[in-house]
């Protein structure tokens, strides 16, 4: 008979405490930080530390122009300013991301038109894309989702046969290469996150905003910064308190760019580290039946944000509903001491600020007179619902998490398939 289940009292695989938190933090890490507090003028850091992370990250991605931000949120809200989408136009969005993907195109009183994702990548569906456009409009958002790339050769391909600016979501997928280049690098604008469990953090709150393009550059920087152009720690010098526009305050911390610049030194390292684990996942999860691992296409590098596992309840003989046998499952890992769960419970347009459509006041933007009709129907996503119904996350893949604990998640895994009679009584 085989050991028996932690959920049925047997011994957990993980032992507690084995699992080593993320972000890791170094000596180094905290010498960044502590520089900014010893320095002789915390707001001539300010200016250090936002300048060197905007020109580091850039340099990174391989862009012009870097604008540091306060969150990845404010990141995708500047991208859509930068592009001049107007009150009403439409903006495609994948069903599945952080609804935050579609929160930056709301907060510009424009409409996101939202298509389904491809089922074997979770991005978005390129195909799809050509049946919902209207002559609204005018961007369509990639956004690399778990840190694989979107197929941007097919979105670039739509978006050029019809006009429209490609925005980049990357908030998950830093370091994350398509056809060898950096996810970040290929649209026309892209918003990364550097929130605390991105691969790249500043530990706390922040984003970075990226493009080649002066004038996006421009019309993001006003954007961040209440309507002005003005560097952070320069504002006696800059400030002309005459607001060109509606600004917000976008800006970034100094003490979380101090720390995201440290950890930048480090990324490409991790990202290797995350990726062993993560191909060793696979390597052995694909040979158990009813488990789905992660399909990578030829030209994606992907870094694994989180690690993504499907489960396949008749590879296995069961009649059940993936949903139940998903949780099932999950729940049995738990008690073996790993980190898995869910992340998103329904698509983004299921949500209910899409189907009530009211953003704020009474219903702005889909009633403030701009928009068009439009109808979010749930019926509309199905590989988006599939998805969530049958897939779930295998946490803590980063380092200094390593091999060992690899070795025991699949252990783990092993031995709750093992039992699933057991399991699904
Ligand atoms: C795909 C995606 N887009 C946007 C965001 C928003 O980033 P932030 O939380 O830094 O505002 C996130 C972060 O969680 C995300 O995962």
């Amino acid at each position: 008979m085989s050991e028996q289940l932690a959920i049925h009292g047997g011994k957990p695989t993980v032992p507690a405490g084995t699992i080593k938190p993320w972000p890791q933090i170094t000596d180094a890490d905290r010498q960044a930080v502590m520089e900014v507090l010893s320095g002789q003028s915390i707001n001539e850091q300010r200016r250090i530390q936002a300048e060197a992370l905007s020109q580091e990250w850039a340099t990174y991605v391989g862009r012009k122009y870097c604008i540091p931000t306060n969150s990845g949120t404010a990141a995708l809200h500047m991208c859509i300013a930068a592009l001049g989408i107007e009150p009403g136009d439409e903006v495609i969005v994948p069903a599945f991301t952080f609804w935050a993907t579609a929160a930056g195109v709301l907060h510009h009183n424009a409409i996101p038109i939202f298509v389904d994702i491809d089922p074997k990548t979770f991005c978005i569906d390129a195909a799809q894309i050509e049946g919902k456009l209207s002559e609204r409009t005018k961007a369509v958002i990639a956004v690399h989702i778990h840190g694989m790339p979107a197929d941007m050769d097919a979105i670039l391909a739509v978006a050029t046969q019809h006009g429209l600016k490609v925005i980049e979501d990357a908030a998950q997928a830093h370091g994350s290469k398509y056809k060898g280049v950096p996810c970040g690098s290929i649209g026309d604008v892209a918003g990364f996150s550097t929130q605390m469990s991105k691969t790249l953090t500043t530990g706390s709150e922040g984003g970075l905003f990226v493009t080649d393009d002066e004038d996006y550059h421009k019309q993001a920087a006003l954007l961040q910064y209440f309507g002005e152009l003005v560097v952070p720690g320069r504002e006696r010098q800059e400030q002309e308190y005459n607001a060109y526009g509606l600004g917000w305050m976008y800006r970034g911390d100094v003490f979380g760019q101090a720390f995201v610049r440290s950890q930048l030194k480090r990324l490409d390292t991790n990202n290797a580290l995350r990726i062993r684990n993560c191909n060793f996942l696979t390597e052995h999860l694909s040979k158990i039946k009813g488990i789905e691992t992660p399909y990578v296409p030829p030209q994606c590098q992907p870094v694994y944000y989180n690690y993504v596992v499907g489960v396949k309840p008749d590879e296995v003989g069961l009649s059940i509903s993936p949903r139940i046998f998903r949780e099932k499952v999950q729940e049995a890992l738990t008690a073996e001491g790993i980190h898995v769960g869910q992340w998103q419970r329904r698509p983004v347009p299921a949500q209910e600020i899409f189907q009530a459509q009211i953003g704020y006041g009474q219903g702005c933007p889909w009633t403030c007179g701009h928009a068009q009709p439009v109808e979010y129907r749930q019926e509309d996503y199905p590989n988006a619902t599939a998805f969530i119904d049958s897939h779930f996350y295998l946490f803590d893949v980063n380092p200094p998490n390593d091999l060992d604990l690899m070795k025991l998640y699949v252990e783990a895994f092993e031995k709750v398939m093992d039992n699933l009679d057991r399991l699904v009584e």
